[in-house]
């Protein structure tokens, strides 16, 4: 089988040994249908077995695998040798994350952000045994979310994040929309005040990198488009209700 020479210029990191990061460049084998991934584990096979990177699944599944590849966010299982074939590839941690070891970053905040929004759901009280059904169309509209694998890429993406660590981030807000959309969920107005501030939809530029690099083509911008949306909504008939209030009229 025919094999090529991929060259990784790999950014490291071991605060045990040197307290600034390096690049080292390696040169490694390899055929078609590998992926990034494969190829991280053969240079740790066969050449430094210091080299250190999260995974699990190796099928975009666990989201562990996030790293940054020529200077976009990437799952690294997902990523083809052959995209990456004929040019020297800088292969970096997610940006924006603290770096606990080479390609390995703390994703603490993430998680913390993540718990914020109390990411399950809950669910409307019924008095009925049946369960509580969605429609079709219901359905269709938060599928799109529930497809998040929690990789955090998109936060390595995301210009609003980068500049504010407090900001909840796209795959959070997406969460969000998830439950405020999901009729079975009691907490629609409590999601919208929760996401109603800087930190929520109004800190998001909406440059759409975290929809373009998302592995599972989950649209968070679109997210808190329509959660913006549904608070202007509120706030015009929280003011037109004002308006017509016989209150605001002086008697005649
Ligand atoms: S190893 Fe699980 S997503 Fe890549």
């Amino acid at each position: 089988m025919n094999s090529s020479t991929l060259i990784l210029k790999i950014k490291r990191y071991n605060p045990e040994k040197n307290p600034s990061s390096w690049e080292e460049t390696f040169e490694v084998e390899v055929r078609k249908g590998m992926n990034l991934l494969e190829t991280l584990l053969r240079i740790q096979d066969e050449q430094d077995p210091t080299l250190s990177f999260r995974y699990s699944c190796r099928g975009a599944v666990c989201g562990s695998c996030g790293m940054n590849v020529n200077g976009e966010p990437v799952l690294a299982c997902r990523t083809p040798v052959e995209r990456l074939l004929g040019k020297v590839v800088l292969i970096e941690p997610i940006p924006f994350f603290p770096v606990i070891r080479d390609l390995i970053v703390d994703m603490s905040l993430f998680f913390e952000h993540y718990r914020q929004i109390k990411p399950y759901l809950h669910g409307k009280p019924t008095d009925s045994d049946r369960e509580s059904l969605m429609t079709e169309t219901e359905r269709k509209e938060i599928d799109p979310y529930i497809q998040c694998i929690l990789c955090g890429i998109c936060f390595g993406a995301c210009p609003a994040f980068g500049r504010d660590a407090q900001f909840l981030g796209p795959a959070i807000l997406a969460k969000a929309y998830r439950f405020f959309a999901d009729p079975r969920d009691m907490r629609s107005e409590e999601i919208l005040k929760e996401v109603n501030n800087q930190r929520g939809v109004w800190g998001c530029n909406t440059v759409f990198q975290c929809v373009k690099v998302c592995p599972k083509e989950v649209p968070p911008t679109h997210a808190i488009v329509k959660m913006r949306k549904k608070i202007l909504n509120h706030r015009l008939a929280s003011f037109f209700s004002r308006c017509s209030s016989p209150h605001n009229h002086p008697s005649k």
